[in-house]
């Protein structure tokens, strides 16, 4: 029994938001932005589209890619920070737009680590269960519905988009070889949960006009402090999960960080002793879209062609929690 990667897909929505549309917006400019983000610009979604209909977009790519029905997925799992609704699932949303009805559904919240906690749980699931065969994992954001767009500490760092995967158990047994998890590390701590945050909304400070008032239902971050922990709980990830694996570095073909910051990679890059050829890259152009951001990127990777069977692809992500994970897995492209 092995499990397999079927299909990648992502969307983003059309309208992109430049630095100079940011200068008119806030007292910034585009050269602060670039030089400490490596941002240039980032989608937004238009109001009426929300974060179940950018799922549903890189959903059926992804299923497209898988040769796949709607109707043969078993799971859905959807990771967000930006829900359709506190209640339901914005994964039962999800299911409703694609017409899933067999599915089980679940979110899961764990910020910019999102992707990586919902492959790990769904592994875990298919390999438990023969029941469960396909397995449709979604990273989404509609960031731009929690960012305050009055404060020029968040509002350059966000983006809109989806990622998804379609995971699959084979019971043949004819390929053992082609396993697609390999290993991983995930983590949390706690303890900081005051560092990244969106206070209201919640059981300790439900809605009120006092909790709008003081912006208390958007992104809060203490950058500076988030930033010296993401890269010292990156790397720690990535060495613990390439010692696992028994991989060395140098084998590894591509690594995906989340992409939060162009400095927080390239510090992760540099630790790792990682040329920074093979670390992957698209934050100029969409900057942190949280959940949504390393599933983004396999799914560029995977389309353009530059992932080959066999290749070792390390993600590793950071985010508000805090959590944090690193996971190795195995590429085989679709035959
Ligand atoms: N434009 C211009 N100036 C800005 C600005 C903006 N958009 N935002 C902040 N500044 C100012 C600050 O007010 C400060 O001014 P001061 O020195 O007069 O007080 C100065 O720039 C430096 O601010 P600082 O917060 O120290 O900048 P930084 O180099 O730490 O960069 C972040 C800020 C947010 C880009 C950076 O801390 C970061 O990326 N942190 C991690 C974010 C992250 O990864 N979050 C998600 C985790 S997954």
């Amino acid at each position: 029994m092995a499990i397999r990667i079927l299909g990648t897909g992502s969307y983003v929505p059309p309208r992109a938001l430049s630095n100079f549309d940011l200068e008119k917006m806030v007292e910034t400019n585009d050269e602060w932005i670039r030089t400490r983000t490596g941002i240039s610009e980032r989608r937004i979604a238009e109001r009426d589209v929300l974060t179940s209909d950018l799922a549903l977009e890189a959903a059926k790519r992804a299923l497209d890619m898988a040769g796949i029905e709607p109707s043969d997925l078993d799971l859905i799992s959807v990771a967000t920070v930006s829900p359709d609704r506190p209640l339901p699932s914005t994964s039962c949303m999800l299911q409703k737009k694609l017409g899933a009805e067999n599915a089980a559904c679940y979110d899961v919240l764990a910020a910019c680590s999102g992707l990586l906690y919902s492959i790990e749980i769904a592994n875990a699931m298919l390999k438990a269960h023969k029941k469960y065969r396909y397995a449709l994992v979604v990273g989404a954001e509609k960031l731009s519905s929690v960012t305050d767009w009055t404060d020029r500490s968040t509002c350059i760092l966000f983006g809109d988009g989806a990622g998804a995967l379609v995971l699959a158990r084979d019971d043949s047994g004819t390929e053992e070889d082609k396993e697609f998890f390999i290993a991983s590390k995930l983590g949390s701590m706690g303890k900081y949960s005051d560092l990244l945050q969106i206070p209201a909304g919640g059981s300790e400070n439900p809605a009120t006009h006092e909790t709008v008032d003081a912006h208390m239902h958007f992104v809060k971050m203490d950058g500076q402090a988030v930033f010296k922990l993401a890269v010292s709980g990156m790397v720690k990830a990535c060495r613990e999960t390439l010692e696992e694996a028994g991989v060395d570095p140098e084998k590894v073909a591509w690594i995906i960080p989340h992409q939060a910051n162009m400095r927080i990679i390239d510090a992760i890059a540099n630790r790792l002793e990682l040329p920074l050829e093979r670390v992957f890259r698209n934050i100029s152009k969409y900057g942190n879209t949280s959940s949504a951001s390393i599933g983004l990127c396999l799914d560029e990777l995977n389309r353009d062609g530059r992932l080959k069977d066999g290749d070792y692809v390390l993600l590793t992500a950071f985010g508000g929690g805090l959590t944090l994970g690193a996971m190795l897995i195995k590429w085989y492209n679709k035959k």
